[in-house]
């Protein structure tokens, strides 16, 4: 009898409940009335008194044992449960609100793209530029009245360092620092001295893009300007170049195109001219060329520029600058892509 009972207290041990009706029915077989504890204690009285004593200690280890067990695996299942039933796997998600690009975003990539699909790689500047990079070297001659032209944040402690006015002092540092042929665009923020308005702020975002080599010519520039705008725009987009001037492009321009709301015929975005500016641009002075070592007897190339905020309201028809900036959810959730 007592290698019986050693063998329970082996087997009882080990009992590891999976689930309560697996507890209960662990109870029940040694515990139960019918169960192995009462009819060993049965058994026990009709032992041999010289039997009873290690004998009657053994039930009771094995009873011992087996209350334990029971109230162990007890509290373990509770918590097991009460953990599980923390976390309710059918419950539904937690609604998690989306973002999306912001407009300005979605019009530079968009231009980005197709840029690059037609050769041309990224370029970067720093935003606090040195009078060189943003003036002298662009053929701005010191106390030339040009400088007006773009109304500039000076460092006061230094002034000849700067908040950058455009994105082409980036054309100046791609220039001195590569051989031609070159063929980048440089989008980036630019800032200026500007009272804040509804077509006007003091940052804004302008993507500039430049190409040098042997025997660049004006028929090149107008035919990327052409492509750019009828896959920007769409493909029946047509373009027009109005003279212009810039220092550092000669002969300069303003490229227009077709209103993309109205199609030329003319409505509130295009003012019911039929076109809409988009970019200035041009044939690289030859005095930039020089400034950047590069040989304007060898070399000739074009460069033009274009805001986007500018081409972000018209594509919207967004009426103020100014909601570009505020970051009002209600305004920005409203843009998903470009046209
Ligand atoms: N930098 C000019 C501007 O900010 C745009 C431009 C770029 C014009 C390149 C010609 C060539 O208005």
């Amino acid at each position: 009898m007592k290698e019986l009972i050693r063998k329970y207290l082996q087997e009882a041990s080990r009992f590891e409940a999976t689930g309560p009706d697996e507890l209960e029915a662990y109870r029940i077989k040694y515990l139960g009335k019918k169960g192995i504890i009462p009819e060993l204690f049965s058994r026990f009285r009709n032992l041999d008194p010289s039997e009873k004593k290690e004998t009657g200690k053994l039930i009771n280890e094995l009873k011992e044992l087996v209350s334990n067990r029971v109230r162990e695996q007890k509290e373990k299942l509770e918590t097991t449960h009460s953990q599980s039933s923390a976390i309710d796997l059918s419950l539904p998600g937690e609604p998690y609100q989306l973002g999306s690009r912001h407009p300005v975003s979605i019009v530079k990539n968009e231009m980005i793209g197709i840029l690059q699909r037609m050769g041309f790689t990224i370029a970067e500047g720093p935003d606090i530029e040195d009078d060189w990079h943003n003036f002298t070297a662009l053929n701005f001659p010191l106390e030339h009245p040009a400088r007006d032209m773009q109304d500039t944040f000076f460092i006061e402690k230094n002034p000849d360092i700067l908040l950058r006015t455009h994105t082409s002092g980036v054309q100046v540092r791609v220039m001195e620092q590569n051989e031609p042929p070159i063929r980048i665009i440089a989008p980036g923020r630019v800032f200026r001295n500007e009272a804040i308005s509804a077509r006007a702020h003091c940052i804004f975002h302008q993507i500039e893009g430049l190409y040098i080599d042997r025997d660049v010519s004006w028929a090149d520039l107008r035919q990327a300007l052409l492509y750019f705008s009828k896959e920007m725009f769409g493909k029946d987009t047509q373009i027009r170049l109005r003279p212009s001037f810039f220092p550092f492009t000669e002969p300069s321009a303003e490229l227009d195109i077709s209103c993309m709301i109205c199609g030329g015929k003319g409505c509130p975005v295009c003012k019911y001219s039929g076109w809409v500016e988009i970019l200035g641009c041009g044939m690289v002075d030859p005095n930039v060329l020089a400034s950047c070592h590069i040989d304007p007897k060898m070399y000739s190339g074009y460069a033009f520029g274009m805001g986007i905020e500018r081409t972000a309201l018209n594509i919207y028809q967004i009426h103020d600058l100014r909601l570009f900036f505020e970051n009002d959810i209600r305004f920005l959730n409203q843009f998903k892509s470009a046209i």
